[in-house]
């Protein structure tokens, strides 16, 4: 019988910034020692006050932890010179299993948000990996590396994207009247509420059950055809912008 292996208790980030950050403050609530690295002074100053362990030398990170993530902007990996036989987890946008192996013989890729919703891995797998992944999010997926960088646009600019979804209904609906207040809750309660009557409905089943024929729901709709368009043409200009970082 395999042996159980608990996760790494020490976990050190190679880039402390805003999707650094978030990771270290879930993993810390979650009870693990989170050290990390930033470039600036500044930054360190700002992130010691937070609590963090914070050094300026990224090997010192690495000796000092037992998995190490990475995230950094991309344009900022050709800066790091880390070379480790520990796990390695990379979070940044663009930057392939095969390049991220110069700094680990054990290296991962994955992809969340700011919002921490869902992890993206891939790599081997590890189930110390897996646990870890699993105590920053419940909804870890293990896909192909092609995956990834369709996922970098869906999951990584996800809250962005959805943000301006939910922003364009509010205005919509100030637009024909109704107080910023009262729209703003009306749409809250629907990017809600919908995901889940889509579990037990199909789009075109729910849009039947509403749309009357001649009626106003199916005029909105049929306004907004083009929106299906403009979001694959949005996907494709974020894909296109990041594949050729390689
Ligand atoms: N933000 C998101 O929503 C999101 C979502 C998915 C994936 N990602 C990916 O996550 C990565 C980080 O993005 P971010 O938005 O968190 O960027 P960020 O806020 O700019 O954070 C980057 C951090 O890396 C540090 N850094 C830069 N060069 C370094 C070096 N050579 N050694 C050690 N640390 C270094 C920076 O230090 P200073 O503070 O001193 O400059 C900064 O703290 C990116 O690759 C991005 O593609 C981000």
């Amino acid at each position: 019988m395999k042996a159980w292996t608990p996760v790494p208790q020490v976990v050190g980030i190679i880039g402390l910034g805003k999707l650094g950050s978030a990771l270290g403050l879930k993993l810390r609530d979650r009870g693990f020692r989170v050290l990390g690295s930033v470039k600036s002074p500044k930054s360190r100053e700002r992130l010691t006050k937070m609590g963090f362990e914070v050094h300026l030398d990224n090997n010192v990170v690495v000796s000092k932890s037992d998995v190490v993530i990475l995230s950094v902007k991309p344009y900022n990996v050709e800066e790091i010179s880390v070379k480790t036989e520990k796990p390695l987890i990379s979070f940044v946008a663009g930057v392939p299993l095969s390049k991220l192996s110069a700094f680990s013989n054990r290296p991962f890729r994955a992809m969340t948000n700011v919002a921490l919703t869902t992890i993206a891995v891939t790599g081997p797998y590890d189930e110390q990996i897996d646990g870890l992944l699993k105590a920053i999010s419940p909804r870890v997926i293990w896909v192909d590396e092609k995956l990834i960088d369709p996922l970098t646009v869906v999951l990584g600019s996800g809250p962005a994207l959805v943000a301006k979804l939910l922003d364009s209904f509010v205005r919509a609906s100030v637009d024909i009247g109704v107080p910023w207040d009262i729209a703003k809750e009306v749409a809250d309660e629907l990017f809600r509420y919908v995901p889940l009557l889509m579990r037990q409905r199909s789009p075109e089943e729910l849009v039947e059950m509403i749309a009357t024929p001649g009626g106003t729901t199916i005029k909105a709709l049929v306004e907004m055809a083009e929106i299906e368009r403009v979001m694959a043409s949005a996907f494709e200009g974020a894909m296109a912008r990041l594949v050729p970082k390689r």
